[in-house]
């Protein structure tokens, strides 16, 4: 197997005034990458308007698209007609499920759920007293159940997890200490390091840094665009799963 090339990008936040801004830079994604990830906030408050814009930006690509969705898309409580508007433009939207695809060195396999907030290890929410602290900690723990799950349903040459809120406190260095815990969290990792995985992409994290670990190993990059500043990042994976 060769090396599978992942561009990746995060927190577009498009609406009309943005739609073109990303797009010249897309045309020729072929030619740098085998796949395009989107990392959620893909939209500003979540709008069926504002998914078409998403679709007009990202639909009809050389390669193929799969996206998560991030809690700005989740905003206008309209979550069902912004999956239908991206995915009749072509994309994969995932959220507990996984996806693979066929390039030409190597099959990869997209694990691809939300994640949640809740904090990192020895500062992090727990399932404990009001009935809100345990739906909020019990939310994080459903969705990294669900990123669990979607990693050991494939069956790839490469293994990515796609999320919005990040597994790891490294890539949210620059963000205010005091959010983390709205950033991210740890069960999120341990679902990544559960099952061999190679490289997990998330976002949500504007004011945060790019690279990061898990604590068993596996490459985390925020691709939040604020950070990286580009349209995409392209990530190389020449492992075996
Ligand atoms: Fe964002
Ligand atoms: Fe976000």
């Amino acid at each position: 197997m060769g090396r599978v090339r992942v561009g990746a990008v995060g927190d577009v936040h498009l609406d009309r005034d943005v739609v073109g801004r990303f797009r010249p830079a897309l045309d020729d994604v072929a030619e740098h990458a085998d796949i395009l990830l989107l990392a959620g906030d893909l939209t500003r408050h979540g709008t069926p308007e504002e998914a078409e814009c998403v679709a007009a930006e990202f639909g009809g690509l050389d390669v193929p698209v799969v996206a998560v969705l991030g809690n700005h898309d989740y905003h206008g409580d309209r979550v069902t007609e912004v999956t239908g508007i991206l995915q009749a433009a072509g994309l994969t939207v995932l959220e507990g499920e996984g996806t693979v695809v066929e390039t030409q060195n190597g099959n990869l396999g997209v694990a691809g759920a939300k994640g949640f907030g809740g904090g990192f290890a020895g500062r992090c929410a727990t399932a404990f007293g009001e009935p809100e602290m345990k739906d909020f900690v019990r939310h994080t723990e459903f969705s990294a159940s669900l990123l669990t799950k979607a990693l050991e349903s494939l069956e790839c040459d490469v293994r990515v997890a796609l999320t919005h809120y990040s597994p790891v406190p490294d890539t949210l260095q620059g963000e205010p200490l005091e959010i983390y815990p709205f950033l991210g969290s740890y069960l999120l990792a341990e679902a990544i390091d559960a099952v061999p995985t190679q490289l997990a992409i998330h976002g949500h994290a504007h004011a945060g840094v790019e690279r990061g670990v898990t604590p068993g190993g596996v490459r985390v990059r925020n691709v939040a665009h604020p950070v990286i500043r580009q349209a995409y990042s392209v990530f190389v994976i020449d492992q075996t799963c």
